[in-house]
């Protein structure tokens, strides 16, 4: 497998609605933080989570995270 790309050297930080979310793990998406089916053919594959409630996220998009899909401050190391 690959490395994966870094698709920002910081976190977003978003509002999201409870349910199920794809977190992009590879990198290559177009829709960051969200997996867009870009991963095909790289051996990755998008992390699923769900949220119980409404809440303000930081997700992780430098993909080095230790706790993903959520920003451990990995991007400060890179
Ligand atoms: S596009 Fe990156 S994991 Fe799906």
């Amino acid at each position: 497998m690959n490395e994966a790309r870094v698709a920002d050297t910081k976190p977003v930080i978003l509002e999201l609605e409870p349910g199920d979310y794809w977190w992009c793990t590879c990198g290559n998406s177009a829709n960051q933080p969200f997996c867009d089916g870009a991963h095909q053919d790289t051996g990755f594959k998008p992390l699923k989570f769900s949220l119980a409630d409404k809440q303000q996220v930081a997700l992780c998009q430098c993909k080095a995270t230790q706790n993903p899909p959520r920003c451990d401050g990995s991007h400060n190391n890179l």
